[in-house]
Order: C-alpha cells, then structure tokens, then sequence
C-alpha cells in the first residue's frame, strides 16, 4: 500500500529539532522542511526582521498560514519553532495530520546551547545569562503542556538517529 506522511519535530529553541530533522529525513529517504526558513522565504524576511518590524503576533499569523500550507507534502520531516504547537490549534493540527515528535531538553541543557545563539532569536535577544535560565524555566514549564502530547518524546541530548529511526518507523508501520 502506497502511504504518504509528515513527521514533525517540536521542542524548544535550542533543542537541536533542524539538526534531528534533517537527518531523520536523510535516514528515511524523505524531504526536510524548516519551518522558520520557510516563513522568511514567504516573508521575504528573516525572522528578528518580522518580529522587529510587526510584532509577534503577525509572526504567529505567518507561522500557522506557512505551517498549513505544507499540508499536501509527502514523505516529508518538518522541523518547526519553538512557538509553533503553542499558539492556535497548531498542534491539533499536527497531531491530525502527521507524527509528532518532541526533542526533549532540560533548562539546563536549553542554556547552554542557547547562550551562544540569542541574537538571532527575538524572544531571548535582550537577556542576560542570568536572565536566559529564568526566561526557559518559566516558558519551558507553559509550553510543555503543548510538547507533551507528542506522540513520541525522546532525550534530545546525545540523541540515537537509528533509535529515532526505529521509532518512527514503528510508529508509522513503515
Ligand atoms: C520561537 C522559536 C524560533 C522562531 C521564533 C520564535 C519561539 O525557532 O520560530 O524566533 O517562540 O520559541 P527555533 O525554535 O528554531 O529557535
């Protein structure tokens, strides 16, 4: 039987869903997508530019238009930001339509992949390092109820390709 499926990859900043995601697909012989890359080529922006210029929630508005429009894909990994099962009916949306996947990370973790990268993540751009572990314990604990009704969660540290592999491949009989 000829099936099609999209596997979503969802996490915090920092948790490593572009690098899993691409090669999750590269093992299964499948398309990648990056979400965020996809909202900026639609925008014709990157990312600190639509943020700066109209505010989160026109970004929130891109994100679920950009997030949906790749519906007909097939065989395909989507990594998605960090926001994206936490606004709207986004992660609805992804549990009805492909598999789910959470890359877990503990806030300690988070910190220390983050502290390197704020600059171009507006959301944690104008923190401290003091502040940074703050800001990801208060945000990781809201959107966890989101991440946690993942169809699969695993360890995103030292992560098992050929475990995730495995995974998936049950998950989707494949
Ligand atoms: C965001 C995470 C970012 C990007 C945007 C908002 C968030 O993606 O979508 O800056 O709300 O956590 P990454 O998770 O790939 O950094």
């Amino acid at each position: 039987m000829l099936s099609s499926h999209i596997v979503y990859i969802i996490g915090f900043m920092g948790s490593g869903k572009s690098t899993a995601g691409i090669k999750l697909a590269s093992v299964l012989g499948w398309s990648f997508i990056d979400l965020d890359r996809r909202i900026e080529e639609h925008a014709g922006k990157t990312i600190p530019e639509i943020f700066s210029q109209h505010g989160e929630s026109y970004f929130r508005i891109l994100e679920a238009e950009v997030l949906k429009s790749l519906k007909s894909q097939t065989n395909t990994v989507i990594s998605t930001g960090g926001g994206t099962p936490c606004h709207g009916d986004n992660m609805d949306y992804m549990l009805e339509t492909g598999l789910t996947l959470y890359l877990k990370l503990t806030p300690g973790q988070l910190k220390n992949r983050l502290s390197e990268s704020t600059r171009e993540r507006p959301l944690i751009k104008d923190l401290s390092n003091e502040g940074l572990l703050g800001f990801i314990d208060e945000k990781l604990a809201y959107r966890e109820k989101w991440y946690n009704r993942s169809e699969i969660t695993v360890e995103g540290i030292n992560l098992n390709i050929s475990l995730l592999h495995s995974l998936v491949k049950s998950s989707l009989n494949i």
